[in-house]
């Protein structure tokens, strides 16, 4: 019986020890598949790892390569827009050179008639050596009705006057001007549009001339000797500009404010004075009224009337380009 229990007891202890080994043993395997699917996790994480880097360093070489790439380009537009800048700079200063060649030989042109005229006068005043002159000075016409009539009352009293037309109105009135010279007067400029050159750009000066100019051209065959700046205003940029003597007046009538040809009498007889330069506008009738009664006054108190041309040539001034005069 005791023997049986030791058998079945035994038995047991067998099985136990089997049980133990055999626990054991899954457990080591256990382990060792657990150990081992982690170091394989592990790894796995690691090759994920260098792969992610991997894919960002190509990010990284292709982003730097593209902006390099952009760089370049973008470096190559700029050198070809800077060549473009230069060429065409290249281009505006050869053509500012010709335009400026070619305005020397206009001035000199300018300079040369000029001079030609001044010497052509100078010939023929002879009479009026030692004598007392003075000019009658007509701007912004010519009009079709008054200016007309102005050189009638001119004609009948033989007077030869100057005249500071704008270009503009020359246009308008082509026969007007060419009568005007015709009968012995001067025909001079008073610019285009009667703009204060003082305002205008260079560009504005220089195309007023030149506009100017061509309907002198036009309309006289000739280009203008003298220019009247509208309002006498002038400065230094502008004389330069201008090329001719630059003539403006010793005795302003007021004419254009007060339209009454006794008060235009009165202001032209008060400033009188040997070289005078009186000032008037043919444009408004009352001015044409005060005329026959102005030379009656001035030839009564011994005075002889000349262009602005004849009285520098009489007092022996050479006018100059760019010259002021307002008196001689
Ligand atoms: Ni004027």
């Amino acid at each position: 019986m005791i023997s049986e229990k030791i058998k079945k007891l035994n038995r047991r202890a067998e099985w136990l020890k089997f049980l133990i080994l055999g626990v054991i043993i899954v457990s080591v395997g256990v382990g060792a598949g657990v150990a081992g699917v982690m170091n394989w996790r592990k790894h796995e994480a690691e090759i994920a790892a260098e792969q992610r880097e991997r894919v960002a360093r190509r990010k990284i070489m292709e982003r730097e390569q593209r902006e390099r790439m952009e760089r370049e380009e973008q470096e190559r537009k700029e050198r070809i827009e800077r060549e473009e800048k230069e060429r065409m700079e290249r281009e505006a200063e050869a053509r500012r050179m010709a335009e400026e060649r070619k305005r020397e030989v206009e001035r000199k042109e300018i300079l040369e008639d000029l001079e030609k005229w001044q010497r052509g006068m100078a010939a023929r005043v002879g009479k009026f050596t030692g004598k007392k002159l003075v000019a009658l000075t007509f701007d912004d016409g010519p009009n079709g009705v008054t200016t007309p009539r102005l050189l009638d009352i001119l004609r009948e009293k033989q007077v030869r006057a100057t005249f500071f037309m704008l270009g503009r109105m020359m246009q308008n009135f082509p026969e007007v001007a060419k009568r005007a010279e015709m009968e012995g007067h001067e025909v001079e400029s008073h610019t285009m549009y009667h703009n204060d050159l003082t305002k205008l750009s260079r560009e504005g000066v220089e195309s007023d001339m030149q506009v100017t100019d061509g309907v002198f051209l036009k309309v006289l065959g000739r280009k203008p000797r003298l220019m009247r700046p509208p309002y006498g205003a002038m400065n230094e940029a502008v004389r330069g500009m201008v090329g001719r003597p630059l003539v403006y007046w010793t005795v302003d009538t007021l004419d254009w404010k007060y339209r009454n040809a006794a008060s235009v009498h009165q202001r032209a007889m008060a400033g009188v004075f040997d070289g005078a330069v009186i000032l008037m506008h043919d444009i408004h009738a009352t001015s044409v009224d005060a005329v026959a009664g102005i030379v009656d006054g001035l030839r009564g108190a011994g005075y002889e009337l000349v262009t602005v041309g004849e009285m520098a040539a009489a007092k022996g001034v050479k006018m100059v380009p760019g010259g002021n005069y307002y008196g001689f």
